[in-house]
């Protein structure tokens, strides 16, 4: 079996289902089902003997040592992460113990167990960390795209406690020569996507008739992945993937912010017209911009490709719909995942 951590977040929960959808192998998911965490995006799995979820933290030494004991796994996928930039702005601490002090116990307990496999086990054990683009910084608007060479420059709090991990990740490797792949991504988008993160924030606000707030002037560029294509990246590299390597993975899909709000109220505008006849359009509002704003991330995928024959399967426009398609079609998802909580944040971040 493999141990996923934080797969009850959005990509994690994501990669599980589409694991178990493509063979039979068991999946331990440790997830501290924080905000992020929901186990409704796993629903469909229930009474699935092949999905065991235990509720604990990566940085709870004792029960992930506990877990590697008992269940064996033979590689380890750690997504479990605080993951949102303006919430690293208000509150930067949980960023730093999840992200760091988190990943630094994680690699420490994964440490013990592999060290007390057989030889066989040891040399096809793997540990892979998930991680961002974000690492790398903002580009110029002609720069070339994110390479694995690229310096990191991490500029939130999010990022540089991303960053973080990923040099304790390394360090493991040239340390200890724990087996380790690091995978740098670019922003994912579709199903269970929280709505605090732009596009299924803008797709809820759209349907709920709130303003839709862009950052700045909105020509921030970011590169699109649909999460489906992130799940198969991720397993390609767990297969195939070089001890020791980093391959970024993204979609090829840069983009204004402003440009995929427009392309969702289209959509909206298409599959659910407003009943006023109006374009969702008029609910798009110009905000203060975000402290230390990235300009531009692109990612060059072109290694994964080259060396793993990775490439995606969707393009912006088909992921675009199949993603706005699934929140008009699962609105009691969408309804029980805003509880006070997520009304807090909201009040808070848009005030
Ligand atoms: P998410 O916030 O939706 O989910 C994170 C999950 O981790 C939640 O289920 C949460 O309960 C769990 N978690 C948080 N702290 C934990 C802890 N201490 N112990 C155990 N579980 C914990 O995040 P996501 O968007 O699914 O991102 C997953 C990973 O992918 C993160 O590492 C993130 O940095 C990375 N990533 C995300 C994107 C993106 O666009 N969302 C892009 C590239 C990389
Ligand atoms: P986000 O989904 O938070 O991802 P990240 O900051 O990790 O790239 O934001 C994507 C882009 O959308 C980013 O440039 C910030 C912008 N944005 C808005 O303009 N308005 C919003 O309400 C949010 C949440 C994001």
């Amino acid at each position: 079996m493999i141990l996923v951590t934080g797969g009850a977040g959005f990509i994690g929960a994501n990669f599980v289902l589409d694991w178990l959808a493509q063979h039979d192998e068991p999946v331990l998911n440790l997830d501290k089902l924080t905000y992020a965490g929901n186990l409704e995006s796993l629903a469909t799995l229930k009474g699935d003997a092949r999905h065991v979820f235990v509720q604990g933290d990566i940085g709870n030494s004792e029960l992930v040592s506990g877990l590697l004991v008992q269940y064996q796994p033979r590689a380890v996928v750690n997504f479990a992460a605080e993951s949102h930039v303006d919430r690293s702005i208000h509150g930067p601490e949980d960023f730093i113990q999840t992200n760091i002090v988190g990943t630094f116990r994680l690699l420490e307990s994964v440490r013990a167990y592999w060290g007390s496999l057989g030889q066989t086990e040891q040399a096809t054990f793997r540990f892979l960390h998930v991680s961002t683009d974000e690492v790398y910084g903002s580009l110029a608007p002609l720069a070339p795209a994110f390479t694995e060479q690229h310096r990191y420059e991490p500029n939130s709090p999010y990022s540089a406690s991303k960053a973080a991990s990923d040099h304790l990740v390394r360090a493991y490797h040239h340390t200890y020569g724990l087996p380790v792949l690091t995978t740098n991504c670019s922003n994912n988008y579709g199903p269970f996507h929280f709505p605090e993160k732009l596009i299924p924030l803008m797709i809820v606000n759209a349907l709920a008739g709130k303003p839709l707030p862009v950052y700045g002037d909105g020509m921030q560029i970011r590169d699109w992945l649909f999460v489906k294509d992130h799940a198969s990246a991720i397993r390609r590299v767990l297969a195939d993937g070089k001890v020791g390597e980093v391959y970024n993975v993204g979609g090829w899909n840069e983009k204004p912010n402003v440009e995929i709000v427009h392309t969702i109220c289209d959509l909206l505008d298409q599959l659910r017209p407003r009943s006023d006849g109006k374009s969702y359009k008029a609910q798009i509002t110009f905000v203060k911009d975000r402290p230390g704003h990235d300009r531009r991330y692109a990612i060059d995928a072109g290694k994964l490709e080259r060396e793993l024959g990775w490439k995606p399967a969707e393009t912006f426009d088909t992921g675009i719909r199949k993603t706005v398609q699934w929140y008009l079609d699962n609105p009691d998802w969408v309804a029980h995942v805003q509880s006070g909580a997520y009304r807090d944040w909201i009040s808070t971040q848009y005030q």
